[in-house]
C-alpha cells in the first residue's frame, strides 16, 4: 500500500499562563535553544508535505523566531483549547487525505525516532488516531489515558476533570497525535466546552473517533511538557543526562556529571576528562586526552589534544595541543594560541595570535597582539592596546623576551630576539629590531647619609636621564652577556 501523505501541526498559540512571563511560552529557551526550535528540528526530520504552526498569543515573536524555517503559519486568533486550535486547521487541510501528526508546541525533548515509531504504528494499524501515551512516577498535571488490552483508547480525562481515582493513573497522554486527517476533520466541528476549563479540548476529538489506540513511548522523560519554570528546569535536566550519557558511551569522563553543563553543538574527543563545574556553550570542539576544569567556562572554543584549562574562561578562540592554561586565565575571543603554550595565573588575551610554545605564565595582558614562537612574556607585562580612541596592534618577534613589568605602548613592532629589561616602558612606534636589548626606565639614585629635612631636601634634584635609547648588542659565541653589558656602559 502506498504511503500516506504527512502533514504535521504544531500548537503553539498559548500563552503561557503558569509560566508566568511576558514571553510566549514556546519561545522559552531550553539551553541554547527555544522549546518550539527543539520540536521543529524534531519533526522536520520527519519530511513532513507541510509543517504548520498554529500561532495567536504573541505571534509576530513567534513568526519572528521561526522565519528561517519551513512552516506556514495559521492564526488561532483566540485561545479556546487545543481542540480549537486544531479547527483552525480545516479551511487550510481542506483537500488533505493523508496523516496530520498533531504535536503540543511545549513538548521540546521528544526525540525523532520515537515520533518514527508512532508514525510506523498508525500506519500498521491503521485507526482513526494514534496517541503517544507515556508511564510516568508523576502524572499530575496531565490528562491521564485509560486503554483496554489492546491498547484501544477507552477514556481520556484531564487532570482537571479526573475523579480522584482517575487521578492514581500513571498513564499519560503526551500532547502528540497522529491523525488520520479525513476523520478528524469530521469530529472537529463537534467538539463541545463541557469541561473544567470551559475549552475545546482535542482529547475530546479522540474520543469521538471510532478507532483510537495508544502507543507508550519508551523513555517517559522525553515527553515532559513545559507549563511552569520546575518543568523547564526538569527538562534542562533530562536533557543535559541525555548529553552526558551519550559522551560517556563515547569515552568520555565526567568527575562529577551533575555539575557540569554543555549543549549539544560540543563535540568531545575520547579519553577527554571533564572535572567539576565546567561549562561548555556553543560551538566547541575539544581534543583527545584534555582535561577540562575544574571551574572552567569554555564557549565556542577549539581546543586541542592533551591541554589542560584549569579554572578559566576561554571563548571565540582556538588553542594548540598541549597548551597548558590557567589557573585564573581569560582568553577572550579571536585568540589563536600555538602548541605548547602556557598562559598562566591571572593572564588575560584578547585578539592575539600566538606562536607555539610561547609562555605568558603570570599576570599579564596581552590585546590585539601578534607574538611569535618561543616568546617569553615576564610576569606583569602589559600591552597598552588603546589609546582612549582606537585599538592598535603589538608584534612581538620569536624567541623575545619582555622583562617583569613591562609596558609596551601599541602600535609597536618588536623584532626577534629581543630581550626586554624588567620595568621598561616602550613607546608607542618606537622601532626595536631584531635581536637587541631595550632598557626604558629611570635609573635609582642613592644619596649618601640623605635624611628628611636635610639640606638637599628642599633643592630640586637634576633629574637622571631617563630617556629611551636602544644599543644593539650583538653576542658573539662565548661571549657573556654580563661582561658585555658592563663592558658597555664603561
Ligand atoms: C495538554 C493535553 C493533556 C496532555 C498535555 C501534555 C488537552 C486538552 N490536554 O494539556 O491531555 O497530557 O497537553 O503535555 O489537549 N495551545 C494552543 N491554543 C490554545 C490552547 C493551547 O495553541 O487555545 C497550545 C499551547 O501553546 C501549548 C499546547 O497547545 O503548546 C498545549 O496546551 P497546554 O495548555 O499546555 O495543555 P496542557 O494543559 O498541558
Ligand atoms: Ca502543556
Amino acid at each position: 500500500m502506498a504511503e500516506r501523505d504527512l502533514a504535521v501541526a504544531i500548537l503553539a498559540a498559548g500563552k503561557g499562563t503558569r509560566m508566568r512571563s511576558q514571553l510566549p511560552k514556546v519561545l522559552h529557551k531550553l539551553g541554547s535553544l527555544s522549546l518550539i526550535e527543539r520540536l521543529l528540528r524534531t519533526v522536520l526530520t520527519l519530511k513532513p508535505q507541510r509543517c504548520l504552526v498554529i500561532v495567536g498569543y504573541g505571534q509576530e515573536q513567534v513568526r519572528r523566531a521561526l522565519q528561517e524555517y519551513p512552516v506556514e503559519f495559521v492564526e488561532q486568533a483566540q485561545q479556546l483549547g487545543t481542540g480549537h486550535a486544531v479547527q483552525q486547521l480545516l479551511p487550510v487541510l481542506e483537500d488533505f487525505q493523508g496523516d496530520l501528526l498533531v504535536v503540543n508546541g511545549d513538548v521540546p525533548l521528544l526525540r525523532a525516532e520515537t515520533l518514527q515509531a508512532l508514525l510506523e504504528r498508525h500506519r500498521q494499524v491503521q485507526p482513526d488516531v494514534t496517541l503517544l501515551s507515556a508511564q510516568v512516577a508523576d502524572p499530575y498535571g496531565y490528562g491521564r489515558v485509560f486503554c483496554d488490552a489492546q491498547q484501544r483508547i477507552l477514556e481520556l480525562v484531564e487532570e482537571r476533570d479526573c475523579t480522584p481515582a482517575q487521578r492514581q493513573n500513571r498513564r499519560i497522554n503526551s500532547g502528540v497525535y497522529c491523525f488520520h486527517w479525513p476523520a478528524l476533520a469530521r469530529v472537529l466541528p463537534r467538539l463541545g466546552r463541557n469541561n473544567a476549563q470551559q475549552e475545546y479540548y482535542l482529547t475530546e476529538a479522540v474520543k469521538l473517533l471510532d478507532t483510537a489506540i495508544a502507543l507508550d513511548a519508551e523513555d517517559a522523560r522525553e515527553i515532559v511538557g513545559i507549563n511552569d519554570r520546575r518543568q523547564l528546569a526538569q527538562a534542562y535536566q533530562i536533557l543535559q543526562d541525555r548529553l552526558k550519557e551519550a559522551w560517556m558511551e563515547a569515552g568520555v569522563t565526567f568527575v562529577d556529571p551533575d555539575s557540569v553543563s554543555l549543549e549539544e553543538t560540543v563535540e568531545l574527543a575520547p579519553d577527554v576528562v571533564i572535572e567539576p563545574q565546567t561549562h561548555l556553550r556553543g560551538v566547541c570542539r575539544i581534543g583527545p586526552r584534555t582535561r577540562l576544569g575544574p571551574g572552567s567556562w569554555i564557549e565556542s572554543s577549539t581546543i586541542g589534544s592533551d591541554c589542560h584549562i584549569l579554572y578559566s574562561v576561554v571563548s571565540h578562540s582556538q588553542i594548540g595541543d598541549r597548551v597548558w592554561v590557567g589557573p585564573y586565565a581569560h582568553v577572550r575571543p579571536h585568540s589563536q594560541i600555538g602548541d605548547g603554550c602556557r598562559i598562566g595565573n591571572f593572564v588575560e588575551i584578547k585578539n592575539a595570535q600566538i606562536g607555539s610554545h610561547t609562555n605568558a605564565a603570570h599576570l599579564a595582558y596581552l590585546g590585539d597582539a601578534k607574538l611569535g614562537s618561543q616568546v617569553n612574556i615576564g610576569a606583569g607585562t602589559i600591552i597598552a592596546n588603546y589609546d582612549g580612541q582606537q585599538k592598535h596592534l603589538t608584534e612581538i618577534g620569536d624567541r623575545s623576551k619582555t622583562g617583569a613589568n613591562s609596558v609596551l605602548v601599541a602600535p609597536l613592532k618588536v623584532g626577534s630576539d629581543v630581550t626586554i629589561a624588567a620595568g621598561s616602558t616602550i613607546p608607542a612606534r618606537y622601532p626595536v629590531p631584531d635581536d637587541c636589548l631595550v632598557i626604558a626606565r629611570a635609573y635609582p639614585v642613592v644619596k649618601p647619609g640623605w635624611r628628611p629635612g636635610s639640606a638637599a631636601a628642599g633643592r630640586p634634584q637634576p633629574l637622571p636621564t631617563g630617556s629611551l635609547r636602544v644599543y644593539p648588542l650583538r653576542l658573539l659565541p662565548g661571549q657573556d652577556l654580563k661582561q658585555e653589558l658592563e663592558r658597555f656602559a664603561r
